[in-house]
């Protein structure tokens, strides 16, 4: 059986009626805006951050999930897809989930009303229903994600990111949601503060474990259904890059720097600096951390008796890093 499909067993249910909900979530009485939600909709992505909503909060109580719950996942899923929908207008990308982005497709100005539309009915389905404690906990995720994203802007313009300034955008702009939604999962079937705070945690390092994934495959020629080698024509500098840097001699370091700023879209260019990122370890370095990563998170589940959802979760970290997409 495929690697996912047993982490979804003991969710099976869940998630089958999720989609549902969730496709419902979205409607709109304009006609394009339908059109583009069907878009949308139809090319889903992996859902794990809905899948973490629900296995945690069975972990957390004994199975059983309520509609606070399926409410949870549902706003983690639009909130994401929001801001996945604005990234790619952002990273002027043309491709998401193996097709056309939705910039690509319709244009930036659509692309940033309906990522305006779909967050904005993320946190009314929250508000609507009362779930205030849930609401509070993504809208810090929210604006934790808006701020990661200038901060990683005002870096590329500066070309002076550090690894500590790497860790803390990827902290607040895909670690947080994560962290979101796994303490969503526990806050949902009213777990206690403490254990909502350890799912927090879990959440927010096998985030990072995800992000470093994620910078790695840009390294990459794999099909991952989004482009790959974007991330240094964009000056984005990710941790295999930064590595390079600290551990160059300041002449290669200024060759470096110079490919970034002034020669980044040149693609013979760019190839040497990936290059160069690969001799030197740069890569290596990016997956021992993201490991540490990730043995630190399966280190917070150890405290809970033997499950098959703990079960799953335990897959699911591991298929955090080492998923094809
Ligand atoms: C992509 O997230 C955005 C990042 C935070 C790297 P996913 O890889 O979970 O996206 P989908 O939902 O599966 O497409
Ligand atoms: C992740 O950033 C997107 C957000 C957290 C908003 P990236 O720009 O690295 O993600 P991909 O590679 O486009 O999915
Ligand atoms: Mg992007
Ligand atoms: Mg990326």
């Amino acid at each position: 059986m495929k690697i996912v499909s047993r982490i979804k067993l003991p969710i099976e249910k869940e998630m089958e009626l999720f989609e549902k909900k969730f496709s419902a979530s979205m409607s709109s009485k304009v006609s394009l805006l339908n059109r583009i939600t069907h878009y949308v909709v139809n090319r889903k992505g992996k859902q794990m951050r809905p899948m973490f909503v629900f296995l945690i909060a069975k972990m957390t109580n004994n199975g059983q999930v309520n509609e606070r719950t399926y409410r949870g996942a549902s706003v983690i899923e639009l909130i994401h897809t929001a801001t996945l929908v604005h990234d790619d207008v952002v990273d002027d990308s043309d491709r998401r989930r193996g097709f056309f982005s939705l910039n690509a497709l319709w244009k930036n100005k659509i692309a940033v009303l309906v990522g305006d539309y779909l967050l904005s009915k993320g946190l009314l389905l929250s508000i609507d229903n009362d779930d205030f404690d849930l609401l509070k906990i993504i809208s810090v995720a929210v604006r934790e994600m808006s701020e990661g994203e200038l901060l990683q802007i005002e870096k590329a313009r500066k070309l002076d990111i550090t690894e500590d300034v790497y860790f803390e955008i990827i902290r607040q702009k895909t670690a947080t949601l994560i962290a979101a939604c796994c303490a969503m999962g526990a806050r949902s079937v009213m777990a206690s503060d403490e254990e909502v705070e350890n799912m927090r945690k879990f959440g927010e390092l096998i985030g990072t474990a995800f992000q470093i994934k994620d910078d790695l495959f840009d390294y990459g020629n794999d099909h991952i259904g989004k482009p790959t080698g974007i991330d240094i024509k964009e000056q984005k500098m990710t941790l295999p890059l930064i590595y390079a840097l600290n551990n160059a001699t300041s002449e290669e370091n200024k060759w470096l720097i110079n490919s970034v700023k002034n020669h980044n879209k040149d693609k013979q260019r760019v190839k040497e600096v990936i290059a160069f990122v690969k001799e030197n370890g740069g890569l290596d370095y990016a997956v021992t951390k993201m490991k540490e990563y990730q043995q630190e998170a399966l280190r917070l589940l150890e405290t809970y008796p033997a499950s098959p959802y703990k079960e799953s979760l335990e897959l699911m970290v591991n298929y955090v890093i080492d998923r094809k997409k």
